[in-house]
């Protein structure tokens, strides 16, 4: 689904910068797709790609067990870039030497280039770079040369370019290496012949296109949570096949103030899309009374949902397909270095059962872009842009911030504060900056006072983090008058909270949510 351009592919070793890799070439106008490095060369050459990023990772080339790519794969004619492991799988399997560099090498170095022209095209000739490397390139293959040397690394830089092949020990997709971004547009673009022409609006005409074939006169249906990635999957589908979309909006009771009443506003009033909008809140009350541990609330929550959703899928009749708004990273499984399941923090709620569960045919149309490329369709396709950028929202919603027992009037209080601290965020011109920001409200009571009288009232803490992928984030820091302006407001304008208090735990070690 990417229009005319051709991909620039990234086989992943198990780099934990494959993606950055994937979204710096999209940076550069060209379309990227990540595979796992034993694709086979059939495989890769069906996807006609305009050139091959071949990725870093944990592994020695040197190790019996190194992951390899087929060599068949330099045969195909195709481009490549090999970036530190991936440089060294290009000597190594071409006849060149790689060896241990006795220290690790790790942190920043000057690269010193003889390429002016081509590769380095604009890039400084004495310019920083990032290393993290064991072994390096010690002798090089037959008809590479050295474009590139710092002073640890003699061959930080190679390049066979009568075969477009190139290699860099250093990362050039990370922000230490303030050149890099210079360094992959000319592979993509000078070495790869990439035109630069994918854009977001050049994937939407593409995207739409391929929902019409895909669907055909074939009805679909969508769980819409007012999310960015659900709320853009149903306006682009919508686009594609009009009034065959029915989107299924469920207020759980769990919503944050006037949530309803704006996605019914957005996706029904300016949209014209078909929406059914279910009120479960009682529902939603009844399964939760007497519940107050996190896995079981989720784990009510959850299929209470998983219930409504196919209650309405019944009655909407004949459906085809069940659409998702499904992202890249949650598509891409990168090669573990290590081995084995992961551990579950938190069973996390999403409409993941049910497809199996529903015997549908799936439609994701999202499933290639990032979550930056998201908001921009949004944005192409005029969501407004609370919509477009509006923080993460948990499926089980404010039923995992209401720590302790939910009930309606906790919710209530809680919805009220929550208004209140994203108010003042958008108010100071925070709310971008702030990748999720947060209340809970604690089963806590604290003594206070306001006027003359005693209370006895609950206990609010605020979070709001900054993160890049929600895997780790770290505690805002505000301004002191900021923190001090929602206090005073929860304190003054919400009935049962006395107290604020401000978390600064970063993830690790908290999660983001309480529960
Ligand atoms: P934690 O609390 O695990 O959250 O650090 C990481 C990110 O995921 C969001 N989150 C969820 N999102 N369904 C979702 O779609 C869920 O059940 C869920 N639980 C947590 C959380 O808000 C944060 O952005």
């Amino acid at each position: 689904m990417h229009g005319a351009e051709r991909p620039v592919v990234v086989l992943d070793f198990g780099a934990q910068y494959s993606k950055l890799i994937a979204r710096r070439v999209r940076e550069a106008r060209a379309f990227s797709l990540i595979v796992p490095y034993s694709i086979s060369p059939d495989e890769l050459k069906a996807l006609d790609p305009a050139g091959v990023i071949l990725s870093g990772g944990p592994a020695s080339v040197l190790a019996p067990d190194a992951p390899m790519p087929d060599p068949a794969i330099f045969d195909l004619g195709i481009p490549i870039l090999g970036i530190c492991y991936g440089c060294q799988l290009l000597a190594h399997q071409l006849g060149g030497r790689v060896e241990p560099c006795g220290k690790r090498e790790y942190g920043v170095a000057h690269l010193e280039h003889r390429d002016s022209r081509g590769f380095f095209q604009g890039v400084a000739e004495f310019t920083q770079v990032w290393m993290s490397h064991g072994d390096a390139v010690a002798a090089l293959p037959e008809e590479f040369e050295t474009i590139g040397s710092t002073e640890n690394c003699p061959h930080a830089a190679i390049a066979a370019p009568a075969r477009r092949f190139y290699g860099v020990q250093f990362h050039p997709e990370v922000v230490h290496t303030p050149q890099g971004d210079r360094i992959l547009s000319n592979f993509v673009h000078t070495v790869c012949g990439c035109a630069g022409d994918w854009t977001m609006g050049s994937f939407l005409e593409a995207a739409t296109e391929e929902i019409r074939q895909k669907v055909g006169e074939g009805r679909v249906l969508l769980g819409l949570s007012g999310g960015v990635d659900s709320s853009v999957a149903a306006v682009l589908i919508h686009r594609a096949i009009g009034d065959r979309l029915t989107c299924v909006f469920v207020n759980n009771g769990l919503l944050r103030k006037g949530e309803p009443e704006r996605v019914q506003q957005v996706f029904r009033d300016n949209f014209q899309i078909n929406l059914r909008y279910v009120d479960a809140e009682d529902r939603f009350l009844e399964r939760l009374a007497g519940i107050s541990d996190p896995e079981a609330k989720r784990k009510a929550i959850g299929n209470l949902f998983i219930e409504i959703f196919d209650e309405e899928a019944q009655s909407v009749g004949e459906i085809d397909f069940l659409a998702q708004g499904t992202l890249y990273p949650d598509v891409v499984e990168s090669v573990s270095a290590t081995g084995g399941p992961s551990v579950t923090i938190k069973s996390h709620h999403n409409v993941g059962g049910l497809p199996e569960k529903m015997n549908l045919a799936l439609l994701e149309p999202l499933r290639e872009l990032f979550k930056d490329e998201v908001r921009a369709l949004g944005a192409e396709l005029g969501l407004p842009e609370d919509i477009v950028w509006r923080h993460p929202f948990p499926g089980p919603g404010l039923g995992v911030r209401c720590v302790g027992a939910v009930t309606k009037e906790r919710l209530d209080t809680l919805r009220e504060a929550d208004a209140i601290y994203i108010e003042e965020i958008r108010r100071a011109g925070l709310y971008r900056e702030i990748w999720q920001a947060l209340v809970c409200l604690l089963p806590v009571r604290s003594v206070g006072v306001q006027g003359d009288e005693r209370t006895y009232e609950e206990v609010c803490s605020l979070r709001a983090v900054t993160s890049e992928d929600a895997m780790t984030a770290d505690w805002y820091r505000f301004s002191p008058d900021v923190l001090q302006r929602v206090a005073s407001r929860i304190c003054n304008e919400v009935k049962g909270i006395n107290r604020v208090l401000y978390d600064v735990t970063s993830k690790p070690p908290g999660t983001i949510e309480w529960e």
